[in-house]
């Protein structure tokens, strides 16, 4: 696991968006799976900010969301569909047949989750992986729990992901109560993943994370601890835990200055 400290939440996502921008370059058709929430807003505008200067061409890549609530129809403003379009997906050239995002209002979602299953696998699988990690320790929405599946599902939000989504919603009871995200085999099986985290909400779990060198169903993000090629960009905030534990200070991080 790469681990890069950056010294704030505009530095976190220039880095991340450039490990994007050349990944495409490397590979102009790359299978790009994309995270929503407040963490990937500033990877996104400097992916737009590149692609308007000329510097990035999307026109090949595929993308896949992880996620979607459950019951909100794509021109819902709360749905992660509207939250693609608008912070992203209308500012670039990505085609509107290479966007998939799963259909929160399919009528049977065992369907869709397979049908979505199966269109990854038509691509290849994922080749690069965007995450944001849930104050649980979430990833897509991979709650916390006895087990985790591997493929798409409908799964029931965690108490807490529904407190800290609620923001978004007005109210708590707002928040749907169900999502259909990825499984954990999808996340894992992709040939790269990049985890960020910002912000002081996201600091215990970050340092129960990269310190425990533990693997649990109660902290889904441990997963990552056992794939091979998976880069982390916190920002200040979101390290100052692990940061003031300093036996893991080692070599293991990069400077943010390699960027
Ligand atoms: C979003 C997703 C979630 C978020 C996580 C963090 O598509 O899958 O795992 O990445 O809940 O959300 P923010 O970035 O809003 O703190």
């Amino acid at each position: 696991m790469k681990l890069i400290i950056a010294g704030d939440y505009q530095e976190m996502s220039r880095i991340a968006a450039n490990i994007i921008a050349e990944e495409i370059k490397k590979k102009p058709d790359l299978v790009l799976g994309l995270a929503t929430g407040s963490t990937p807003l500033g990877t996104y505008r400097e992916l737009v900010r590149m692609y308007k200067e000329g510097k990035l061409d999307f026109s090949r890549v595929i993308t896949f969301n992880l996620d979607e609530y459950y019951g909100l129809s794509p021109d819902d403003p709360r749905s992660y569909h509207y939250y693609m379009y608008r912070n992203f997906f209308d500012h670039v050239n990505v085609r509107p047949e290479n966007i998939h995002i799963p259909d929160g209002t399919a009528p049977d979602v065992e369907e869709e989750s397979r049908r979505y299953d199966e269109e990854i696998k038509k691509f290849g699988g994922i080749d690069l992986q965007l995450l944001g990690i849930g104050v649980n320790g979430h990833i897509g929405f991979n709650e916390p729990g006895d087990e985790l599946l591997t493929a798409t599902h409908l799964t029931d939000l965690a108490p807490d992901t529904l407190t800290a989504n609620a923001r978004f919603f007005g109210s708590i009871d707002e928040v749907p109560r169900k999502a259909i995200t990825v499984g954990l085999g999808t996340i894992m099986q992709a040939k790269k993943i990049l985890l960020l985290a910002s912000g002081p909400e996201k600091a215990a779990i970050m340092a129960e994370l990269l310190d425990d060198d533990a693997v649990s169903t109660r902290v889904p993000a441990s997963f990552l601890l056992l794939h091979r090629d998976v880069t982390v960009i916190m920002d200040k905030d979101a390290a100052e835990i692990y940061k003031n534990r300093a036996k893991k200070i080692d070599a293991a991080i990069q400077p943010a200055s390699d960027f």
